[in-house]
């Protein structure tokens, strides 16, 4: 690991601002290896070194990985001038510079969402070539009949001509299906249950990949994970055929 500012990781790492860090460290609330460290731009290893700063230890993170089970009436972006986001409803521990949603829900979306700041990880989850699967659970305004399985059999093109790739569609119950969708195209699933006639009245993330929305966690709650258990985002899963 390269050096970095003893400001830049306390700001960091505490979520205050770096002139608020600055301050705090010529005010000698700084410790590095037990010793007292009043020069904003000292250089040190945050992942070897040990900081401490107003007598607690700075537990240095690097990036962060969340997983929230997004409830509705939020939107999913960093941040907005009038409308509440998804980082808005991040506890306070959680909160810190440049977090973003892994790819987007609709306002009335429900389900798993991915929120990190570690802009490489986000590439590989939402990168067109990796393919990546992702399942929703959908509750319809009619039927899932012969037809509408028959439908999802295909490519589906959009009427504004866009082409989407293969969607697999299983069905769950009169108006309940599940449905699995590899791209991120604007309202996408809405749109393809559309060209069939079909209405969504409730959308839900339930996979990206075959990582699982976590039961124990209930709608606008999130928990800190480690990157390692994300893994299951990038194994290959099997495709459920349209039935
Ligand atoms: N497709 C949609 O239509 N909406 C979502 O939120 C996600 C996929």
């Amino acid at each position: 690991m390269s050096s970095e500012r003893l400001d830049k990781i306390i700001s960091s790492q505490l979520n205050i601002s770096r002139k608020e860090a600055r301050a705090g460290i010529r005010g000698g609330a700084a410790l590095v290896n037990g010793a007292a460290v009043k020069i904003a731009d000292y250089r040190l290893d945050p992942e070897r070194d040990s900081v401490v700063y107003n007598g607690s230890e700075v537990i240095y993170k690097k990036y962060i990985y969340i997983v929230m089970n997004k409830p509705k009436g939020v939107i999913s972006a960093s941040e907005d001038n009038s409308r509440k986001t998804v980082i808005d409803l991040l506890p306070d521990r959680l909160k810190r510079r440049g977090l973003f949603p892994v790819g987007r829900l609709d306002r009335d979306t429900t389900g798993l969402l991915i929120i990190t700041d570690d802009g490489d990880f986000a590439h590989r989850v939402l990168s067109p070539a990796k393919q990546i699967y992702k399942t929703y659970i959908a509750e319809l305004d009619g039927p899932v009949t012969g037809e509408t399985l028959d439908f999802f059999s295909r490519e589906i093109t959009l009427r504004d001509g866009t082409v989407c790739r293969m969607a697999y569609l299983k069905r769950l119950g009169e108006r309940r299906a599940e449905i699995r969708i590899c791209e991120g195209k604007y309202h996408q699933i809405k749109r393809m249950f559309g060209e069939a006639g079909l209405g969504v009245t409730e959308l839900e993330r339930r996979a990206v990949g075959g990582y699982e929305l976590p039961g124990f966690l209930a709608r606008g709650e999130c928990i800190e994970i480690k990157k390692n258990e994300l893994e299951p985002i990038f194994r290959n899963q099997q495709k459920s055929i349209n039935a």
